[in-house]
């Protein structure tokens, strides 16, 4: 059994929460794309705990952790966020694996991405500088270095001297800046070897076997379907497939053995980092909401933009990933505020949009026709059952249900794991 939890919207809808939540009745949880440009915040008996690269099931002792082949690895934070996770308790041991077919993110990487962001001036992205997408452009470019490659010192050696052959002719030349040293680096990087070469496995051969045996899978998808590189508002995307199909290539599992989609929807909507986002607040609500909801990313701290939930893009989710069932989180930062709106269509030269539109001009030009609804001024964040959330916020949920098209089981209220209701 593969269930697959992906976000509905730009990231940061919650899902560290989630999984957090849903890997208790899970034997392996997975990650199947992106990087150190994720972030998840899980708090458990009080304690903070930052994700970066890890799976956040992992609390769970019972749970094994896998980064999957459509992962990019930074040694450097990945051996720090495991530092970290140890100090405050964590035992890995014979418990997180790595694809030895995953490419990893070098010091250049990072460089670079921060360098191209910058030269795009006026149109940056606003990327999170962590060479996300540097090294997914070197393996498509196929000069990147993976797992299996790293922990073969000769190999990486050579590998690592054809990649800088290349990008240090770039720094030089044209970005005028200082080079990397083979010798160095490689050097460097070799503390992290051994612990690499624990860690490293054939992951699809690993849980396909696992499937077939009858162990649940939890696959995590980190950021969120419109930052998606192929359905995404392109090019302010990130450089990986977080939809429900990238966790097929992304982990080495057939679709056949995927038998769950949950998607994940915050009540109202944020993005980080720049691109169109129609249902964004312009006025002061924008700065409430943020310091309400804790609004600033974990990984680089900036703040997020903040709007209202956007009906539209997140039905196009439920069908773009195949969704079998919604949860939407955050739902107490709603609470006392007068009337909430909700996004229903977009209208582009005074047509009606029947979808959400992959066209990123025409996306950034629509108008959106809204719903305001009655607030509720209760404070929910005690509340556990469901008949307990006040009517209004019981009627909210109902008509993001049918908007969106898709059943919602799940209402999180508040960060900490008990914060939750099932419906
Ligand atoms: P990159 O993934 O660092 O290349 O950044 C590309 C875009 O994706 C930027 O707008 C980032 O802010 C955004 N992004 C990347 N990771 C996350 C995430 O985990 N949550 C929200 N936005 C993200």
């Amino acid at each position: 059994m593969v269930t697959v939890v992906i976000g509905t919207q730009w990231g940061d809808e919650g899902k560290g929460k989630i999984i957090d939540t849903l890997a208790g009745q899970h034997d392996i949880v997975a990650r199947y794309q992106g990087g150190a440009n994720a972030g998840h915040t899980v708090v458990y008996n009080n304690q903070k705990f930052v994700f970066h690269l890890v799976p956040s099931g992992i609390l769970h002792r019972h749970v094994v952790g896998i980064l999957g082949n459509g992962v990019v690895i930074d040694p450097a934070s990945f051996f720090q966020e495991l530092t970290e996770l140890e100090k405050q308790g964590i035992d890995f041991s014979k418990r997180l694996f790595v694809a030895e077919n995953a490419h990893i993110t070098l010091p250049y990487h990072k460089i670079l991405d921060q360098i191209e962001d910058e030269k795009r001036g006026s149109e940056k992205l606003g990327t999170t500088g962590r060479g996300i997408g540097t090294t997914y452009t070197d393996k498509y470019g196929r000069i990147g270095i993976r797992v299996s490659d790293f922990i073969n010192e000769s190999v990486f050696f050579n590998k690592l001297r054809i990649a800088l052959g290349l990008k240090n002719y770039l720094f030089q030349k044209y970005y005028k800046e200082s080079v990397f040293s083979v010798e160095k680096l490689a050097d460097e990087y070799s503390r992290y070897r051994k612990r690499f070469q624990e860690l490293a496995k054939d992951v699809s051969f690993y849980l396909n076997k696992a499937i077939d045996d009858g162990r649940k899978v939890l696959a995590e998808g980190a950021q969120g379907t419109f930052l998606d590189i192929d359905f995404g508002t392109y090019p302010f995307v990130t450089a990986s497939n977080p939809v429900s199909g990238g966790a097929c290539t992304g982990l080495g599992i057939g679709p056949k053995k995927i038998t769950k989609v949950i998607g994940v929807a915050k009540a109202y909507t944020t993005r980080v980092g720049m691109g169109p986002f129609p249902t964004e607040i312009k006025d002061d609500l924008n700065e409430k909401l943020r310091t309400a909801g804790n609004e600033f990313g974990a990984t680089t701290g900036r703040p997020r933009r903040c709007g209202w939930f956007d009906s539209v893009i997140v039905r196009y989710a439920a069908i773009l990933n195949g969704i079998d069932e919604l949860i939407i989180t955050k739902l107490d930062v709603l609470s006392g505020l007068k009337t909430i709106k909700i996004g229903i269509r977009y209208v582009y030269n005074n047509q009606i949009l029947e979808k959400y539109p992959l066209d990123t001009e025409t996306f950034e030009n629509v108008k959106v026709e809204y719903e305001e609804m009655k607030g509720w001024n209760e404070n929910i964040n005690r509340v556990s059952r469901y008949k307990e959330l006040p009517e209004l916020a019981r009627k909210y949920i109902d008509r993001i249900e049918e908007l969106v098209g898709t059943k919602i089981t799940t209402v999180s209220v508040g960060s900490a794991r008990e914060q939750i209701i099932y419906r």
